[in-house]
């Protein structure tokens, strides 16, 4: 296996807005090794972290983001302990410091946290000796998301630099636009960013005023490269925020209709899971111009990736 001989300066990955373009390409690189690990039948697993003890700490659903997070750590040859939320003590009242605090007692090496709740990875930051990685939080950020998002535009396109990105749906709700934002502005796409204007925060427009706002999906589609379609979340209140899923899907789902005017290559994104008929149809999610289930599989070395420099960083590596 190749590697980078890229250090990453972090002790915990917290977001991408503290990324440079550096640690994204670093990240991405030695994503690109462990593929070659990950597609090797006589390799597939190695003992990089066979002395590490990771906990995998989910205290909302998942089914991509925790189970690839599981692979890479046992294709990295780690001790993987799934801490189960349901059956935990914090059924019984217990605090998430308390928590962190006793699970730092029994001295994990990292923590993967997902939690509802915006910025909960970094108060389990600063009472933990143990690196943390954050796997979503509230409507905050989801970096491992953006970097095998990054991964998979890069995989197809050969670069970032230059490329049209449309993000579009429920911008108002997701994580995973404000990290794709963080990530693809730094690394010099270009970002529009479609909605309806009731799932477009206008204080976005302040905070990112590189991307451009658009409430016209047919008008935007021929010009880009990616169409990043957002699951419309309606656990956290979507539905709120538009009249009714028909007239939602009449102006912003990617249906054939709508892939007719998209480039001839446009690549089409999705996180999952997929609201099939909302925001996307299965024609479109399930054809040819899909790259969906490649995100799946190009999140297991990237996620070894960011389980390996983290492991292997600097003694003086920063907070
Ligand atoms: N993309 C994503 O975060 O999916 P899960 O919620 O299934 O982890």
């Amino acid at each position: 296996m190749a590697d980078s001989q890229y250090n990453f300066p972090f002790r915990h990955l917290l977001g991408i807005e503290q990324l440079s373009c550096q640690d994204i390409t670093g990240i991405l690189d030695q994503a690109k090794a462990f593929e070659e690990v990950c597609e090797n039948p006589d390799v597939k697993i190695i003992p990089a972290l066979q002395k590490k003890i990771v906990v995998n700490l989910f205290f909302e659903n998942s089914t991509r983001t925790r189970n690839s997070f599981e692979i890479a750590e046992k294709r990295l040859s780690a001790n993987v302990i799934n801490f189960d939320a349901a059956s935990s003590s914090l059924s019984k009242g217990e605090t998430l410091i308390d928590t962190a605090t006793n699970l730092e007692a029994m001295r994990p090496d990292m923590i993967v946290m997902r939690h509802n709740a915006p910025g909960a990875h970094i108060l389990m930051a600063r009472h933990v000796n143990a690196s943390i990685v954050n796997a979503g939080d509230g409507a905050h950020e989801h970096p491992t998301q953006a970097l095998l998002d990054a991964y998979t535009m890069r995989e197809k396109f050969g670069r970032l630099d230059g490329l049209k990105v449309a993000i579009v749906g429920d911008i108002r709700n997701s994580r995973v636009v404000r990290s794709n934002l963080w990530l693809l502005t730094k690394m010099g796409a270009s970002i529009t960013l479609v909605g309806p204007p009731t799932l477009m925060p206008l204080d976005m427009k302040e905070t990112w005023p590189n991307a451009v706002f658009s409430y016209d999906f047919d008008e935007v589609i021929p010009k880009m490269d990616v169409l990043m379609m957002l699951r419309c979340q309606f656990e956290r209140g979507t539905g709120m925020y538009i009249s009714s899923q028909g007239e939602y899907a009449k102006h912003y789902q990617l249906n054939m209709a709508r892939m007719e005017k998209a480039k001839k290559d446009a690549a089409v994104l999705h996180p999952g899971p997929i609201n099939r008929g909302v925001e996307i149809t299965s024609e479109v999610a399930d054809g040819s111009n899909s790259l969906i289930l490649r995100q799946v599989t190009n999140g297991v070395p990237v996620r070894m990736a960011v389980l390996y420099l983290l492991a292997t960083g600097s003694p003086g590596a920063k907070d």
